[in-house]
This record gives C-alpha cells, structure tokens and sequence, in this order.
C-alpha cells in the first residue's frame, strides 16, 4: 500500500448509544489519534443515539439497510468516502468474507469481555455482563480485537481487566467496564492500527 500523506480516514459504525463513538472523538480532540481522522459514522439503526453523538461533533453520518448484502452496501459506501479504516463500536451486524477481504488488518471490534469468554454470536451488550457475573467469574474485561467473519473471532490487539465486586449488578459492572476499560483501550487500539497504516505496514 503506498504511504499515506495525510491522515488516516476512519469510519466508525454503530448501532446504538455510542458511549465508545463518543470516547474515540473526545479522543482525538485531545490529540489521542495522531494518525487518524474520524470522517464518517455509519448506524444500521436511524434512532442509535451516536449518530446524534456525531452530528454535534460535525462529523458526516450515514445508514444502512444492513440486510441481506451488508458487505456490498458497506463497501460502496466507505469507498464512497474514500475510507482507509474501520472502527466497529457497538455495531450489532456481523460482516463476511468480501467485507473483510477488502478491510483486511484494517477492521477492528471492541467487545466487553476478555475473548474467548463470553463472547461469539449472540452474546453482546448487557448479555456480556449478565453471563460474567452468572458465571461467578472474578475479572472481567474489555477486547480490542481484528474483525473478521466470525462473531468476536478476528486476533486479538488489546485487553485489559476489570475486577468484578460483590454487589455488582449486570449495568453496574458494564458501566465500570465501560470506564475502565472499553474507553480507554478503543482509542488507543485505533491510534495504533491508524499508525501502522499510515507507515504503509502489512500486518
Ligand atoms: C459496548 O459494550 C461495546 O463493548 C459493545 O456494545 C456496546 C456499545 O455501547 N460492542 P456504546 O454504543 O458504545 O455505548
């Protein structure tokens, strides 16, 4: 890939609030995301709040059928953009092969736990929290990992843990997990990934 001049064009996709959207804007506002530009939030739901999230930090947003042939839709559409890279923050729909062939070691995901537990098809969300504290589990975590056509299944960037505590409830612990590790390790993996495509690396 030749090298980049500029920035690195990231779109980010959702699907509801956006609380890890917000963390990457906050972010680069702070000067976080040196190799990368947030130019683009794509939702395949029209009432996700993060695409409200966008809007106020005048950000382009755009949505999706996100049906039958997500990938082509996808594709056109970040290419249409012109975009180098791809953040999935919440975004409930799984891509294939062609979506991951085009965006290859340049898709990434964060899921609330430490993968492999509690993760694959179907376990997103509160259901994350909901089976860790079921479990009896005593840490728990955040995963920045490589997007492929398996739920959650792409290698892993990063982890962090977060201790469980008695009391916890499924939202308590999901807002701790949310603080102390989804928001800090999103990012951070993105600033990492946006650099090494900025220096033209393969992975
Ligand atoms: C987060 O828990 C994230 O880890 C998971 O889906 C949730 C999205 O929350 N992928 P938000 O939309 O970023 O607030």
């Amino acid at each position: 890939m030749k090298k980049l001049k500029e920035k690195v064009r990231i779109a980010v996709l959702i699907s509801g609030g956006g609380t890890n959207l917000q963390a990457l804007i906050d972010a680069e506002k702070r000067g976080d995301i040196p190799s990368g530009e947030i130019v683009l939030v794509v939702s395949n739901k029209k009432e996700a709040y993060g695409l409200v999230r966008a809007e106020k930090a005048g950000i382009a947003t755009a949505l999706i059928k996100g049906e039958e042939d997500i990938d082509r839709e996808l594709i056109e559409l970040l290419e249409s953009h012109d975009i180098h890279m791809v953040v999935m923050a919440g975004f409930l729909r799984l891509v294939g092969k062609a979506f991951v062939d085009r965006f290859p070691n340049r898709t990434i995901n964060i899921h609330p736990s430490l993968i492999p537990a509690f993760s694959g098809e179907g376990c997103f969300g509160i259901r994350v929290h909901e089976a860790a504290l079921n479990y009896g589990v005593k840490v728990t975590g955040a995963t920045v990992h490589y997007v492929n056509e398996i739920a959650d299944g792409g290698a892993i960037l990063f982890q962090k843990a977060v201790a469980i505590e008695d009391e916890d409830t499924p939202e308590i612990l999901q807002k701790r997990v949310m603080e102390q590790a989804e928001w800090v390790l999103l990012p951070m993996a993105t600033e990492y990934v946006a650099n090494r495509i900025l220096n033209g690396e393969r992975e």
